[in-house]
């Protein structure tokens, strides 16, 4: 059987119905006329029959895995305990920074973190509402709770559950929205609270008159914010040649500039990311969930500033951020891919609380990193450090153990 169309090399349509063997072959098929040898198409793709047995299980179409740098941040102190943070990224100094600002944070005492509970928001849009529907719908509460209880009976088991609802006519579209609020513990909550809001759905329709557009969760994750603080002797932060009151003063200037240039603040808050997207990777918790939800809350004054934010204090500089993180350390690939397992066991097994606190935290210290090295003698001198290694790497030196440029 051939793999292939053959008139124009792209894959046959029938390519997500064979075994993943056949299309690791159909894959290899196809690149064999770009100079890619068999070996190294498999290489690419990954060799360990356990990962392509998984990951053809995870998703599909699936024809291998991608294999990044798993590295860790020693040392993140945060509520008086010592984080080893797990870090998937392709970037050369992320992980030396998100180091370097944790040292120095952990050196003066570390982070003061909090979370909220573990709150997921399901969402039911209504059209052709009745216009007393909000109250009527409100007046269900027993009713939708009803409906809901076989879905939520285990998480109330772990202590989670309903926590209440509200309703809201949204005067551009004349749709209603209800939501229904949900503690949904370890998990991220997703496909519970996906669950939840078709469970519900047909109820509100009966209440409201109306017919339901679409029932899933907010991904905003506004009642499941996180944050952590800081503060440090400006002495702490000397660097190249300027004073620590200098630089401190110059942190806070940038942080200002992040309150007020939007186009500066996607920097800031990207360098911010850096760190959590990276940790989200190595826990399996979705990414694009906690970046879509951190920039929406970049915006939530109706302008978009940067989350991470310093001022001095007489002789101090302060951090700070929140921000929304709905971070699972149960179910999803959190459960199942072995990589994932031990990034959280790495970090101690935490609660989806904790994890989205050293999370915080975290970003806070990348952020740190990113600034301080910005605001003195910039981000190149400690990427061409990264840059050499790489250079080496590729004409068959090696790279240097630990040889690394701190800075960004
Ligand atoms: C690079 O990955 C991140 C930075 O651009 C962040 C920032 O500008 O604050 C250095």
């Amino acid at each position: 059987m051939s793999t292939t169309q053959n008139s124009d090399r792209h894959l046959s349509p029938q390519f997500r119905k064979w075994d993943i063997t056949q299309r690791r072959g159909a894959i290899a098929e196809i690149l064999e006329s770009t100079g890619f040898s068999r070996e190294a198409v498999e290489q690419a793709l990954g060799t360990d029959n356990d990962l392509i047995d998984l990951s053809d299980v995870m998703v599909e179409s699936a024809i291998g895995y991608a294999a990044l740098p798993l590295g860790v941040c020693r040392g993140l102190v945060a509520d008086g305990r010592t984080y080893d943070v797990p870090l998937v990224t392709e970037e050369p100094s992320v992980i030396a920074a998100a180091t370097y600002g944790s040292g120095i944070v952990a050196r003066s005492g570390g982070f003061t973190t909090w979370s909220d509970d573990p709150i997921t928001t399901g969402q039911i849009f209504i059209e052709g509402a009745t216009t007393d529907a909000e109250a009527a719908v409100m007046s269900a509460e027993p009713k939708i709770r009803a409906a809901l209880a076989p879905v939520i009976a285990n998480m109330e088991k772990r202590g989670g559950g309903y926590r209440g609802m509200d309703a809201a006519h949204l005067p551009e579209t004349g749709l209603l929205r209800v939501q229904l609020h949900l503690d949904v513990r370890d998990a991220m909550g997703a496909n519970l609270v996906n669950t939840a809001a078709e469970a519900a759905r047909p109820v509100v329709e009966q209440v409201t008159g109306g017919r339901c557009l679409m029932a899933i969760l907010s991904n905003a994750a506004e009642r499941r914010l996180a944050g952590a603080s800081f503060k440090v002797p400006v002495s702490a932060l000397t660097r190249s040649e300027r004073s620590g009151a200098d630089v401190a003063r110059r942190i806070e200037m940038a942080s200002d500039l992040a309150q007020e240039d939007p186009s500066r603040a996607v920097t800031h808050n990207k360098g911010v990311m850096n760190g959590i997207t990276a940790l989200m990777l190595a826990t399996g918790n979705d990414t694009r969930a906690v970046e879509a939800a951190v920039h929406r809350y970049a915006s939530r004054t109706g302008k978009y500033r940067g989350v991470a934010t310093y001022r001095g204090v007489n002789d101090q500089l302060e951090g700070s951020i929140e921000i929304p993180l709905a971070v699972g350390t149960v179910g999803g690939a959190a459960g199942i891919h072995p990589t994932s397992r031990l990034a959280l066991a790495l970090l101690g097994n935490p609660s989806s609380s904790e994890l989205a606190r050293v999370a915080a935290a975290l970003g806070l210290a990348q952020n740190l990193a990113a600034v301080s090295a910005l605001v003195t003698e910039g981000i190149q001198r400690g990427h061409m450090a990264h840059h050499a290694r790489r250079l080496a790497w590729r004409v068959g030196g090696g790279a240097e153990p630990g040889a690394s440029g701190q800075s960004l």
